[in-house]
């Protein structure tokens, strides 16, 4: 994204100008330049480069093996497939819990490295330090409370969360915590739907959802999970736009069987 970019480009400013008035804000991932074009031109608001790649680029079972010099080679290709969406960066495990000068540095070499506009962390209280410190050197963050995937180990089930009133206010505090520090918006993930309506009324930021009901300021999807090109994650709160992975399977089935019949290529198709 350039600074001379004619179009308009989607700042944090811009979002809480959308909360202000109501606009709902839209957010999928991505990983590659090649799916960044596409989200971007359809008008996504924001592109996240979620930690998520662990699971639908690489195969992992967590988000948790996921690497720093990963995050930013799919940072900076989702990057360049961008102009007018507002990218956001997850920084990786390991990257910035327990230690508030190691997660500057991590999150300086993203915005160096990958030019995007800003990182997510996930957690409250407990890495506050970290986003205290990324934020004094004028890189914008986004939270995440609720289901935090790299603290998996620690929950040992992906249930929805901060259903008793002990983990309920204790997510109110954070998200307050987090606003008070200066984070530009926070994702809610998994947690009871008027639970996130009311941290959303609560707070002037935006609070963008997954799995967290309609009454948020926005919503969040795993792209290979609303395109149906991961057959293998089927939550109730996902809607599958479409079933990629069969189609895919179908067109490859096709190709295979025109090479095996010397269809393709035919005598236009070769010079
Ligand atoms: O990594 C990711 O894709 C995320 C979303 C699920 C919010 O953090």
């Amino acid at each position: 994204m350039s600074i001379q970019s004619p179009v308009k480009i989607v700042t944090t400013h811009v979002l809480a100008e959308m909360k202000q008035r109501g606009e709902k804000i839209s957010m999928l991932t991505a990983y590659d330049y090649s799916m960044a074009r596409i989200v971007e031109e359809a008008g996504i608001d924001v592109i996240l480069v979620g930690d998520s790649a662990a699971n639908v680029m690489a195969g992992h079972m967590t988000t948790l093996p996921i690497t720093l010099e990963q995050m930013i080679y799919h940072g900076a290709s989702v990057v360049k497939g961008s102009k007018r969406a507002l990218v956001v960066v997850d920084l990786p495990f390991g990257t910035y819990q327990g230690n508030s000068k190691e997660a500057l540095s991590s999150a300086i070499r993203i915005m160096k490295e990958t030019a995007a506009d800003a990182v997510k962390l996930e957690g409250g209280a407990e890495i506050l330090e970290s986003v205290k410190r990324i934020l004094s050197a004028g890189i914008p963050v986004m939270g995440h409370l609720g289901l935090t995937p790299q603290s998996i180990n620690k929950f040992g089930t992906y249930v929805v969360r901060a259903q008793n009133k002990e983990e309920a206010d204790k997510l109110e505090d954070d998200a307050r915590l987090l606003q008070e520090a200066g984070c530009f918006a926070i994702v809610l993930e998994k947690i009871p739907a008027a639970l996130a309506e009311k941290v959303a009324k609560q707070l002037v930021i935006p609070i963008i959802g997954i799995g967290a009901g309609g009454g948020v300021d926005g919503q969040v999807l795993v792209i290979h999970d609303m395109l149906g090109i991961n057959n293998e994650f089927s939550p109730r709160f996902l809607r599958r736009y479409h079933n990629l992975y069969e189609e895919m399977k179908v067109a490859i089935g096709h190709y295979i069987e025109d090479v095996k019949n010397r269809d393709f290529p035919n005598s236009k198709e070769q010079y």
